[in-house]
């Protein structure tokens, strides 16, 4: 079994999955191992909606027809990153997207490819099975961070498992209308997907190790030396 400190480093974000299913009894053990996130006040200020076979089905169908009225995502009042990045997320970003388009032999001239790629995102990757995170919009930017620890839990118990995973931001695009295909009330909102299956090994893709920061850059530390 995997150290907490292995699975750290070992749960990277897969962008090609096989078809091999996830059992909805294997779901449920990640989830199981997921929900002892700590989160303040024990709100555990989240819901998780789960989607293999037909259901995840009808919520790629869902994103065909609602990116081809919003192109560029629904309007939302929670958007994905600020509207500019300053340094050094900007470059931070930047070099993640050329690395991936590097490995994946797409230059940066040839924006149809890098959209085909990106549009990958609302097919889950391939992947078989997807989680849907709903928080409460009445919630605050404390609780968010809360479903931030909640759905790392949930990519860690998975990949302990030899479940892979990738989170999806991406859904953001059409939060309206999930919120509507799932039912959800009128203060809950769709935060981020997750895909969940078996990598393929193949794809050059999945051979993406994102750089991190170094702790010098990332931590200080005060009054540890006399
Ligand atoms: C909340 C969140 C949303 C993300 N959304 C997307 C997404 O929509 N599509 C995607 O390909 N990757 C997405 N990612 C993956 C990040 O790009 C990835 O975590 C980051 O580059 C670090 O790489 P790693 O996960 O392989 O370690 C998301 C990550 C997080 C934490």
């Amino acid at each position: 079994m995997l150290s907490v400190s292995e699975a750290l480093k070992a749960r990277t974000s897969i962008r090609a999955f096989l078809a091999t299913p996830v059992p909805e009894a294997l779901v449920r053990e990640i989830l199981d191992s997921a929900r002892w996130s700590p989160s303040g006040g024990n709100l555990q200020p989240w819901k998780v909606i789960a989607v293999a076979g037909s259901e995840r089905a009808a919520v790629i169908d869902l994103a065909q027809k609602v990116r081809a009225e919003h192109p560029a995502g629904e309007p939302t009042e929670f958007p994905i990153y600020p509207a500019t990045l300053w340094e050094p997320y900007r470059s931070r970003r930047y070099l993640l997207g050329e690395a991936m388009y590097t490995l994946l032999q797409i230059p940066r001239a040839d924006k149809a490819a890098r959209l085909r790629q990106f549009d990958r995102n609302y097919e889950f990757f391939g992947a078989p099975v997807a989680l849907f995170f709903v928080i409460d919009k009445r919630m605050g930017h404390g609780q968010w961070a809360h479903l931030g620890m909640f759905m790392q839990s949930v990519a860690l118990a998975a990949i302990e498992r030899g479940v892979s995973s990738c989170m999806q931001e991406a859904w953001a695009a059409l939060r309206g209308a999930l919120a509507h295909h799932f039912q959800l009330s009128d203060t809950e909102l769709v935060y981020c997907a997750m895909a969940l299956g078996y990598p393929d090994r193949t794809a050059p893709v999945n051979a993406l190790r994102s750089e991190r920061a170094s702790v010098d850059e990332i931590a200080s530390f005060r009054g540890f030396r006399a």
